[in-house]
């Protein structure tokens, strides 16, 4: 029997939880579900330090990957797990970019071939060419190797263990702890700019679904978009109308048109997504998503997930 070990690293954060959540909950032997003969490992900082080659290194030893998933943007990281795949002989890597990393000019919506063709914005520089650099090494180490190396393109990522630090979290995990806020402690809810922008969303548990289809049935070193199609973007009002709703807040509702805010929109195409999967993928519907979401953050409040340290 083929026994292939599959490390995801970043295996505690929101997208290598879902991952876990995915392979563990879906039937065994099913198209997202655990395979006969695999063996997956999630590993977080507390297991090796990324940014570290012998650790990096004793992590690859320790568990002898024959498939690796990456998680973190650095170049560090980066280096140390593409070049350790290569000299453990690991039979396929998929590294997760972004559609950050996209130039500033461009034509939309973006699709895989674009990456490339102009300066990151500014506010994205280090993060979106370390990104893209694991493009150019995936192509490199398949050119002189011939290696089975890849990579994944998710736009906005949400889902049960984000960072609800409203220090740094992103858009719906920020609104949904500040609505939350709001209704213990009956202030306003205040939205930042004027909720027209545009996003596209997609769950992580959905993501992680993608991810697993694209280990084991996409074989090739251009990256793939794993995103709801363009038709599917939603304004951050629709965002916040759907938090008011799943929270259960009553009260004073606003936007504070003061505020930037940010892009209007940046579409992203998923038709080579949907063409390389061979048909209709099954996106969870928004609203239940954020439920579910919602549900766990308040089921998490109190028990030591990423909630951050504002006065509450
Ligand atoms: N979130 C989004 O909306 C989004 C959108 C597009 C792309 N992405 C990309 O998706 C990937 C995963 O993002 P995420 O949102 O799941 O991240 P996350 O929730 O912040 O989780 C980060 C994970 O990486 C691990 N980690 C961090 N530093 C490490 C190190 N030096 N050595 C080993 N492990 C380390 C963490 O382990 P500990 O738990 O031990 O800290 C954790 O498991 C990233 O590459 C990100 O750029 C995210």
């Amino acid at each position: 029997m083929i026994n292939n070990v599959v490390l995801v690293t970043g295996g505690t954060g929101l997208v290598g939880s879902a991952i876990k959540h995915v392979i563990e909950t879906e039937p065994v032997g099913s198209r997202f579900g655990k395979r006969e003969g695999e063996t997956w490992v999630f590993a977080s900082s507390k297991d090796g330090d990324l940014k570290d080659i012998a650790q990096t290194r004793a992590l690859f030893e320790k568990y002898k990957p024959t498939h690796a998933s990456f998680l973190r943007d650095n170049s560090l990281i980066n280096d140390n797990v593409i070049h350790t795949s290569y000299e453990t002989n690991v039979q396929k890597l998929i590294s997760c970019l972004s559609t950050c990393v996209y130039p500033d000019k461009v034509e939309y919506p973006l699709d895989e071939t674009k990456i490339h063709l102009g300066l990151p914005h500014e506010s994205n520089f280090g993060y979106a060419h370390a990104k893209r650099m694991v493009d150019v090494a995936n192509h490199a180490y398949k050119d002189q190797y011939g290696s089975n190396f890849t990579s994944a393109i998710p736009t906005n990522i949400f889902g049960p263990n984000d960072n609800f630090d409203l220090e740094d979290a992103h858009v719906i995990p920020a609104l949904i702890h500040k609505c939350y806020l709001a209704k213990k402690n009956g202030t306003p809810f205040v939205v930042s700019g004027t909720g027209k922008p545009l996003r596209q969303f997609i769950y992580s548990y959905d993501l992680a679904r993608l991810f697993i289809w694209q280990l084991r049935e996409y074989d090739d070193v251009e990256p793939v978009i794993l995103s709801v199609g363009e038709d599917e973007e939603i304004s951050i009002k629709e965002v916040a109308d759907a938090i008011v709703e799943a929270v259960g807040f009553e009260g004073d509702y606003s936007f504070d048109v003061s505020k930037a805010d940010g892009q209007f929109r940046k579409p992203a195409s998923n038709r080579k997504l949907l063409t390389a999967l061979g048909g209709k993928f099954e996106f969870t519907p928004f609203n239940k998503a954020l439920d579910d979401t919602v549900a766990w953050f308040l089921q998490h409040y109190n028990s030591g997930a990423r909630i951050g340290k504002v006065a509450v």
